[in-house]
């Protein structure tokens, strides 16, 4: 891709592109009503549910829940990037492109080599392995069957320094394009070069656009480290990929995913005809990794080595997750194994027996806890009963919490009102609405029909969340519609954004036939308001939301959980300057507020714990 695609072209193809040839070049489309009808793409259905509206140039399945625009339904076809995708249609639509900079021509290429160099290296890794008996003694003590070793692209990494290093050059390629890709580093004392794997057996690292980004290799005795991994390069950042999401991209029904620690646990699943198994590169499991996770699996599955570190890991991934959206589900394996350990011992059927009954997050919490505290003396009990009680907390469904508290009731001789009032009183919602006024004088800010400016500075991500959202809301009522259910009028603290918010919130209530607000009538409502800062009102009127992930219930979602996030931690704040203040002059008239503020600095703490 050699070109520059900007606004004005993502413009064009937004003007010029219609969605309904564009999908019809898929699936075939019958007219209903005002929409067009189909069978989605996207998941398997026999009755159409699948609708794309002409008149929005919008797509939606009723059935799986994709949707979005023409760019972002080539990107889900084609499995493009955005970029890609905006350039595929803007060639389709005759859309001239300028080109992309030198600069940007010669990164690419550079990574083009990249790929190639990993790819002959994995030629190069596969010749070894399969003349090395060693190396095959090694990978038929571990069960894996020349299907899986040709399916994955295992190699080996010969016990000498130079091995890649020297087919790689006789290949013509250079050293420093050799050490871009990670494959060799230069000596200490700068003389020369050598093989960062030696004496592995080595797992290429492959991307959905099949791709070789890096390498894992495994030692084949117990030298340490067991594992070394490609450092990060030009092509390859270990928290955007996951080992395996290759294949599953090609062979999974993505009914469900599951993942796990290790490479070893992705190879023996597949093995065993598991084909939807991904790993997340020793490394954190990170955000990015959960985005991924959730586009290739409706149900997504942690199944980690059962030790420690596991258990802390999974209870990260859990929470990773959760803020995508996405509630894991856990499956448990006995104490100190992992998925190849535990198929080794028991074989597959018992494992895809686990599949089939895996724990939901609470569950898993509550066998988390009951690990962590001895409910056989009351203080075990008491400090599990809290723990689990901050968890019951963010279910949503009354039928679920009760069902839940009898359980942990039953679990502990605590009784059911008890363990609610714990519950309750802990109102772990992240809709808490938190006011103006818990910062300011009251009084200051509303004076019936004058409002005076609040000089409130927000962090700045809660700002550029607040424009965004009010930008969203005035170009598309059903924006509007999505943000409403969680944010009022007074949700929005910087002033601008709340003198725009009346106006939008105002306009649509009364005007219940409006599509979008004309940005004429916002500036013509504002003219005369002289503390308003007009720059500002411009940068929200023109802020530009193509770039916008196209989820967009979702990144409304982000957005609401950023302010929400931002208005906790300014309450902290001031309750604790509160705090210190009054701690500082103790006495018997101040006690009750002191011991309020210190309850409420601790709520504000934990319901700020629950979203990181
Ligand atoms: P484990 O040590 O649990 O691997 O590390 P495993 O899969 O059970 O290994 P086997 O069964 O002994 O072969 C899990 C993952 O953590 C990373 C690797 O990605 C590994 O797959 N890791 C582990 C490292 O990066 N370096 C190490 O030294 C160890
Ligand atoms: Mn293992």
């Amino acid at each position: 891709m050699a070109y520059i695609i900007n606004d004005e072209v993502i413009e064009r193809i937004h003007d010029e592109a219609n969605i309904v040839d564009i999908v019809s070049e898929y699936l075939n489309l019958k007219r209903s009503g005002a929409n067009f009808v189909g069978l989605c793409p996207f998941h398997n259905e026999k009755t159409p549910s699948f609708t794309v509206s002409e008149t929005k140039q919008f797509f939606h399945c009723f059935g799986c829940g994709e949707g979005g625009d023409v760019i972002s339904f080539v990107m889900k076809m084609e499995n493009m990037s955005f970029l890609e995708a905006s350039e595929y249609l803007a060639n389709k639509l005759g859309i001239p492109l300028t080109e992309k900079s030198e600069k940007e021509k010669k990164l690419e290429l550079e990574k083009e080599k990249i790929y190639e160099i990993n790819r002959e290296a994995v030629r190069f890794y596969y010749s070894n392995l399969i003349k090395n008996q060693e190396a095959l003694k090694y990978i038929k003590n571990r069960k894996i069957k020349r299907k899986t070793i040709n399916q994955f692209g295992l190699g080996f990494a010969e016990d000498n320094w130079d091995g890649v290093y020297k087919y790689l050059l006789g290949k013509g390629y250079n050293e420093k394009d050799l050490e871009k890709a990670g494959l060799i580093g230069m000596r200490r004392d700068k003389t020369g070069y050598y093989d960062k794997f030696r004496n592995r057996i080595i797992f290429p690292i492959i991307d959905t656009k099949n791709r070789v980004i890096g390498f894992g290799g495994r030692v084949i005795d117990e030298t340490m480290p067991k594992y070394l991994n490609s450092r990060d390069t030009l092509v390859f950042t270990k928290g955007n990929n996951l080992y395996g999401l290759n294949l599953v991209r090609k062979h999974s029904n993505r009914e469900r995913i599951i993942l796990v620690e290790g490479y070893m646990d992705v190879i023996a699943l597949f093995n065993n005809g598991i084909n939807y198994a991904v790993a997340s590169l020793g490394t954190a499991f990170t955000s990015n990794q959960a985005k991924l996770l959730k586009r290739y699996g409706k149900e997504v599955l942690i199944c980690y080595d059962s030790d420690n570190a596991g258990i802390n890991a999974t209870t990260k991934a859990i929470n990773i997750l959760r803020k995508e959206g996405v509630e894991a589900k856990v499956i448990l394996l006995p104490l100190n194994q992992d998925p190849d350990d535990f198929i080794k011992e028991n074989g597959i059927r018992e494992f895809e027996k686990l599949i089939k009954n895996p724990l939901n997050y609470i569950d898993y919490y509550i066998f988390v806890y009951k690990e962590k505290y001895n409910l056989s003396n009351p203080d075990g009990k008491i400090k599990f009963t809290q723990e689990i009680a901050k968890i019951l907390s963010r279910i949503k469904s009354p039928i679920e919490k009760d069902v839940y508290i009898s359980k942990i009731s039953k679990e502990t001789g605590i009784s059911k009102e008890a363990i609610e009032k714990e519950v309750l009183g802990r109102n772990y919602n992240s809709n808490t609405r938190i006011s103006k006024d818990k910062y300011i004088n009251r009084g200051f800010r509303h004076n019936k029909d004058k409002i005076e400016p609040v000089n409130l500075v927000l962090e700045s991500g809660h700002l550029k969340a607040e424009k965004l959202l009010i930008k969203l809301m005035i170009e598309n009522k059903s924006y509007f519609d999505i943000i409403n259910r969680y944010l009022a009028m007074e949700d929005f603290f910087n002033y601008e954004c709340s003198f725009l918010a009346e106006i939008i919130f105002r306009e649509y209530n009364s005007n219940p036939l409006l599509n979008n607000i004309d940005h004429q009538f916002i500036l013509n409502n504002i003219k005369d308001k002289e503390k308003l800062d007009l720059n500002t009102v411009n940068e929200i009127l023109n802020q530009n939301i193509h770039f916008l992930s196209n989820d967009m219930e979702k990144t409304i979602e982000d957005l609401i959980n950023t302010i929400n996030f931002s208005k906790l931690k300014m309450e902290l704040d001031s309750v604790t300057k509160k705090i210190q203040e009054i701690g500082n002059n103790l006495n018997g008239e101040n006690m009750e507020e002191f011991k309020e503020l210190s309850l409420r600095q601790l709520e504000l703490k934990n319901e700020l714990e629950s979203y990181i």
